[in-house]
């Protein structure tokens, strides 16, 4: 495990974008695992930035994010589907086509999940895959648990990842219940994982997860585990170390 540590958000969003950057120079058709959340945010937007001066070509990119809500179309705001145009995908030249989100609108949960397992097979596995950090140390939406999952598997939220996440709803009766995400397992068979953290709020997960036991109690712990694996955090995140 690395860790880059970075002064601030902005900071750790530049390092992330290196990343990913250097990813896609030398392997023009990665395979690209990407994470919605607030934490990629500022590493999309140097991406782009990096994009419109001619220095990245996404032509050949594929991606597949981790996960989606149940119960939202891809044109609900709120819709990780509706993110990834948003913030990357409607401002850089990646082939639609080229790029897959868990549906959340498959009445068949079991069937999407074993679809978008066979997505990520099809694509011969994940590159590099950038994750977010939840605050009780979820991966994807992989909440902590009594074992690590697998496959793309369909969860119910917790509540504390409810909570976390309704600032982005008018209400908490508005967030969805239940979510659709990538398994444990998917993303650690990716060959390379950069995580990005920031923040005060992630700074006891990321002590937790990184500088304590593994254990699905803390998913991300398992990321200890992996061969090439690159945390980028900020002093904030950082401050319980
Ligand atoms: C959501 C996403 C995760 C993300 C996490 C942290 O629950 N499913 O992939 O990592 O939130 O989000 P943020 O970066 O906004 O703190």
């Amino acid at each position: 495990m690395r860790i880059i540590r970075t002064k601030n958000y902005e900071e750790m969003s530049h390092a992330a974008a290196n990343l990913i950057s250097a990813q896609v120079l030398l392997k023009p058709n990665s395979v690209l695992g990407l994470a919605t959340g607030s934490s990629p945010v500022g590493a999309y937007k140097q991406l782009i930035e990096w994009y419109e001066q001619g220095v990245l070509d996404f032509s050949q990119v594929r991606t597949v994010n981790l996960d989606e809500y149940v119960g939202l179309n891809k044109e609900h705001d709120q819709s990780y589907a509706y993110f990834m145009r948003d913030n990357l995908f409607d401002h850089v030249n990646i082939d639609p086509a080229k790029t897959n989100i868990p549906d959340g609108m498959n009445a068949d949960g079991a069937a999407e999940c074993a679809r978008y397992d066979q997505v990520i097979a099809d694509l011969g596995g994940v590159d590099l895959q950038l994750l977010g950090l939840g605050v009780n140390g979820h991966i994807g939406f992989n909440e902590p648990d009594d074992h690590f999952s697998c496959g793309t598997q369909q969860i119910e939220l917790t509540e504390s990842t409810r909570d976390a996440n309704k600032r982005f709803f008018s209400s908490i009766d508005e967030v969805p219940t239940h979510a659709r995400t990538m398994g444990v397992r998917d993303i650690l068979q990716a060959k390379r994982v950069v995580m990005v953290a920031s923040g005060k709020n992630k700074a006891e997960a990321v002590k937790a997860a990184f500088f304590g036991p593994i254990t699905p109690h803390m998913p991300a712990s398992i990321l200890q585990y992996h061969p090439d694996f690159t945390l980028v955090a900020d002093e904030d995140a950082l401050s319980l170390l």
